[in-house]
């Protein structure tokens, strides 16, 4: 185990369980639809890598990179775009891949931007759900875990962007961060998304 992980969270074998269970149900639900893929940039990528390969349907795939703004407009939910999708999404039922859902601002606000753009449906996918009271409440039509409400970093998760290339999602020793501004401050400025 990694020397700055407290504590392993959810062990490879469970997440590669729950992707195929995962992927099993997404079959089930957009067999005959036009579907796509958005995974968010770039915490969600080891996840839509896997989810993709468990789904037995043709599919397309496309990324958006979101970040938001700093602390003091972070209440006001605004995100800056700063990848955009290639295409339109009118013709597409749209199922949005996110790494974690948090106070729920980055996600209400990508979920309402898409919305306007017309999609034939919109769906949300997130590998990890917190267990704490959200800013904006979110809808999520599939989850993997629902975990507490600890910093996690691991299969795409980071902190200042390192740990991403665990295999499983850890709980990050709070000594690695002590003294510098807490994570969930941290991954708010662009250059840390
Ligand atoms: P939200 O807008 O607060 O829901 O923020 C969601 C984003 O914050 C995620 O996509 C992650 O990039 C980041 N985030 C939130 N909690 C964690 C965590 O425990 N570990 C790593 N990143 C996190
Ligand atoms: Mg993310």
């Amino acid at each position: 185990m990694n020397k700055d992980i407290a504590e392993i969270l959810i062990p490879e074998a469970q997440l590669h369980a729950k992707v195929a269970e995962l992927g099993k149900q997404i079959t089930d639900d957009y067999a005959e639809k036009n579907l796509l893929l958005l995974g968010t940039l770039k915490g969600a990528v080891p996840f839509i890598a896997d989810l993709a390969r468990a789904i037995e349907l043709p599919l397309e795939i496309d990324y958006m990179a979101v970040a938001s703004y700093g602390d003091t407009t972070q209440s006001s939910g605004i995100v800056r775009i700063i990848k955009d999708l290639e295409g339109p999404i009118d013709q597409k039922h749209v199922l949005i891949i996110e790494d974690i859902i948090d106070s729920g601002l980055t996600l209400h606000y990508l979920v309402d931007m898409l919305r306007r753009r017309n999609p034939l449906s919109l769906c949300i996918c997130t590998l990890l759900n917190k267990e704490r009271e959200r800013v904006k409440s979110i809808q999520v039509d599939y989850q993997g875990f629902s975990i507490p409400d600890k910093f996690v970093v691991g299969y795409g998760l980071d902190y200042a962007q390192r740990y991403r290339n665990l295999p499983y999602i850890g709980i990050l020793k709070p000594v690695v961060y002590e003294g510098q501004p807490r994570p969930e401050t941290q991954h708010q400025s662009p250059a840390e998304k």
